[in-house]
This record gives C-alpha cells, sequence and structure tokens, in this order.
C-alpha cells in the first residue's frame, strides 16, 4: 500500500477495507454515525480506522503517536481516490494529540478537499517540520463552515490561521483559535471570513484589553453575534466596553469569563447596544458591574465574589441573572458573616471598602480574627 493511502486509511478509511465488526482501538455508534478512535496505545493498530467508514462525525486520538509515516514522498491523488473521497459521508472531523510532519498536513488537507467535509478541528497538535506548504493555485477550497484550533503549535511559524486560512472560504461560519498563544485578534486573516458569526480567541492571556482594543477587523465582521475571550487577561470591564466600542462592533453574545476583572468605576462608555448577553462567570466580580448593556437579557455572573445578592435596581429588567457559587448564595459562608461583615458598598470603589474593615478585624482575636481577615483579604 501506498503510504497515502495509509494517511487516508488513517484520517478517511480507503475503499478497499472493509471494517471489521470490532475493534479494540474504534468505536462506532449504533447508526453508524459516530465514530471514535483512540490510538493511545504504545503500538495502535491504525488500520482499524476502516471501521470509521460510513460515519459522519469521526474523533481520532493520537495518543502524541508520530504520524510520519503516513507521509508520502510524492504526493498525488488518483481519480480512483477522488471518487472514494467524494463518496465519504464524513461531516465532521477532530484530531487530537499527534505529532504531525507539515508536509503530511498539507497532504491531508489536500485530501480533504474532495471530501464533503464541513467541520474540521485540530486539538493537541504539534506540527514539526515547517513550513506548511501553502495551497497551491491547482488545489481546491475547503469550504468548511467551521475551523476549530485548539493548543496547536506549528514550529517555526507563529501564524497558524495564515498558513491554513487560504484553503478556506469566505463562507466560514464560526472560527476558534484557543490556547495558540495569541496576542492579538488576528485581524489581517480574519478579514476575508465576512460570514463569520462565532469567534472563540479564549485561553490567549496574551490578548487583553490592548489587543482588544486593536481589533478594528470587528466591525467589518458584521454577521459576528458571538464573542468569546475566556481567559485571555482582561482587567477591566470598563476598558473591555472601551474596546468594543472603540472596534464599533455589533456582536450578541459576550463571553468574557475566567478573567480577573477587578470592579470597575463607572466609565462613560456605551455597550454596543445589541448586546443581549454577557458571560461575566469565574471573574471575581464583588459587585455587580455598572453600567451594563441596556438591552441584556442574560447576564451569567455565578462564581464571583457577590456577598450581598444584587438588589432589584441593580440589574436590568428583564434579564435572566445566573447567581450560583456567590458567597451570598452558600448558606454556611453567609451565616459565618451574618452580623461580623459590614456590607460592602458596591457604589464606592473597593479601595474604599477595604480600610472600612480593616479596624473591626483587629477587635476580636484569635480564631475568628485569623478566619475574619481571611474574609477582608478577600475585599482587597
Ligand atoms: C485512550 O486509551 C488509553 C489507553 O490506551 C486510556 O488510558 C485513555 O483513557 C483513553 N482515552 C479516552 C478518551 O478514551
Ligand atoms: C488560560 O490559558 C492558559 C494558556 O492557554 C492555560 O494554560 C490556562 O490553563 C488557562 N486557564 C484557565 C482557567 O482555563
Ligand atoms: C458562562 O461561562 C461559564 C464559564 O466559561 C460557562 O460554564 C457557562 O455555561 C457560561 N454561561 C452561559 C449562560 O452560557
Ligand atoms: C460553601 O462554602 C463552604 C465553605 O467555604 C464550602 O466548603 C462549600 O463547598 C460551599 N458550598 C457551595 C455549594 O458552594
Amino acid at each position: 500500500m501506498e503510504p497515502w493511502q495509509r494517511l487516508l486509511l488513517l484520517l478517511l478509511s480507503p475503499l478497499l477495507w472493509l471494517p471489521s465488526s470490532s475493534s479494540a482501538f474504534c468505536t462506532l455508534d449504533e447508526e453508524g454515525d459516530n465514530c471514535f478512535c483512540n490510538f493511545s496505545a504504545p503500538e495502535p493498530k491504525w488500520n482499524d480506522i476502516a471501521m470509521c467508514i460510513s460515519a459522519v462525525e469521526v474523533e481520532i486520538l493520537g495518543g502524541s503517536h508520530n504520524l510520519e509515516t503516513f507521509l508520502q514522498k510524492d504526493f498525488a491523488v488518483s481519480s480512483k481516490a477522488v471518487d472514494f473521497l467524494k463518496a465519504l459521508r464524513l461531516k465532521r472531523l477532530k484530531l487530537k494529540e499527534a505529532l504531525i510532519p507539515a508536509p503530511l498536513l498539507y497532504q491531508f488537507l489536500r485530501a480533504l478537499t474532495y471530501t464533503r467535509m464541513k467541520e474540521l478541528a485540530l486539538e493537541d497538535l504539534v506540527i514539526s517540520h515547517p513550513p506548511l506548504q501553502p495551497r497551491s493555485p491547482i488545489d481546491n477550497d475547503l469550504p468548511l463552515t467551521a475551523l476549530n484550533l485548539n493548543r496547536v503549535s506549528l514550529a517555526g511559524e507563529s501564524n497558524l490561521l495564515a498558513a491554513i486560512g487560504p484553503w478556506l472560504k469566505p463562507g466560514l461560519k464560526a472560527l476558534r483559535l484557543t490556547g495558540l498563544g495569541l496576542g492579538n485578534v488576528p485581524c489581517p486573516d480574519l478579514g476575508t471570513f465576512k460570514e463569520l458569526n462565532f469567534l472563540d480567541l479564549s485561553d490567549n492571556p496574551e490578548i487583553g484589553e490592548s489587543g482588544l482594543t486593536r481589533a478594528l477587523c470587528l466591525k467589518e465582521l458584521q454577521e459576528l453575534q458571538d464573542l468569546v475571550l475566556r481567559n485571555t487577561s482582561l482587567q477591566s470591564l470598563g476598558k473591555v466596553c472601551l474596546g468594543l466600542e472603540a472596534t464599533g462592533t455589533n456582536v450578541q453574545r459576550l463571553d468574557i469569563s475566567y478573567n480577573e476583572l477587578k470592579d470597575m468605576p463607572t466609565t462613560q462608555c456605551t455597550w454596543p447596544p445589541t448586546l443581549i448577553s454577557l458571560n461575566l462567570s469565574h471573574a471575581q466580580l464583588k459587585c455587580v458591574p455598572k453600567p451594563l448593556p441596556t438591552n441584556l437579557r442574560q447576564l451569567d455572573l455565578s462564581y464571583n465574589l457577590l456577598r450581598k445578592k444584587p438588589i432589584f435596581n441593580e440589574l436590568p429588567q428583564e434579564t435572566e441573572v445566573i447567581l450560583e457559587g456567590n458567597p451570598f448564595a452558600n448558606s454556611s459562608v453567609s451565616a459565618k458573616l451574618q452580623g461580623k461583615q459590614k456590607p460592602l458598598d458596591c457604589d464606592v470603589s473597593s479601595r474604599g471598602s477595604k480600610s472600612g474593615g480593616t479596624p473591626l478585624a483587629l477587635q476580636v482575636s484569635g480564631t475568628a480574627a485569623l478566619a475574619l481577615l481571611r474574609g477582608v483579604r478577600g475585599f482587597s
């Protein structure tokens, strides 16, 4: 068998191989739609992937193996292979945990252009032997609607999207570029995806507010409805608001959970009037921030440090608010706070309330003082 056929076998299965009824490495669900292969064992039987031949959705766990053996020297897709690839039902493919040489990734992308693939996810991959050969004029498009690149590192090249982007068509709807070490919203490479409606840039801690403020391409992405910036070192809600204002974006849902947002003083800023959902979960907030977007319908404030149940007029009317995981909602914590703690006044900055708490802690001694001090530190 030629190496490229083994590549297809690995990733897509060739016609020649009949699927066996059971396999130690792959499982296919009853409908024959979803197939999962786990090749983590030291000596995996790659051919077992033939079981996935009928599947619509395939997930392959590479167990950090080097896929170099699937590389073909002179790569060409024969007409027989094209027929085979066209016949596959495959729509969604996830490839996880593997070392893949750049030339193999190129052959892989090329083979995929003959399939009906709509959603591709590459996760925890190390791409060796750079550079990734650019798409050549004779290569077909890869008309994906969703691309997910999560913790993929491309040796020697920092911009993976620039390398993969040219294969895609403007029709891409959802793009996840997570855990890639991005320091910016990659505007030059996003500009072509005018139909993008979902953009996730989570787990790129170098982005920060400055990266957001510079992301002027967000304005051009007129279809963008969801912007996810989890764990991107955002620190000030005021600056996030100003950043969005600067970009002129019309997003409807913004997820900035898992950022350590310091309570913000009131800033002169207008949230995008289109914004209807704001996720501020796991954000270390001690107060309900304001101003909030005016047309907000959903606000997730779960797992923050709210010690008081927000009062009615702190929240926009007709907004669904999620408050679980806050200290006030935990009976054991709120019982401890009862009577001992001066309630935090959310109208003043948190700096003011810290000095208000300290003298109180000094009045008690021993374990109680320690416990209280710990509580007070929570305010600082
Ligand atoms: C994959 O297989 C390995 C053993 O080879 C096992 O330890 C691991 O839990 C499996 N992973 C999944 C997601 O099934
Ligand atoms: C934030 O992103 C970094 C880098 O991708 C990752 O190491 C870290 O675990 C993430 N933190 C959370 C809370 O997900
Ligand atoms: C908000 O974000 C958190 C953490 O990322 C997530 O668990 C939660 O489901 C999100 N909330 C909504 C309403 O989507
Ligand atoms: C309530 O707080 C206690 C003490 O901090 C903690 O152990 C417990 O897990 C919390 N319960 C919930 C439901 O968060």
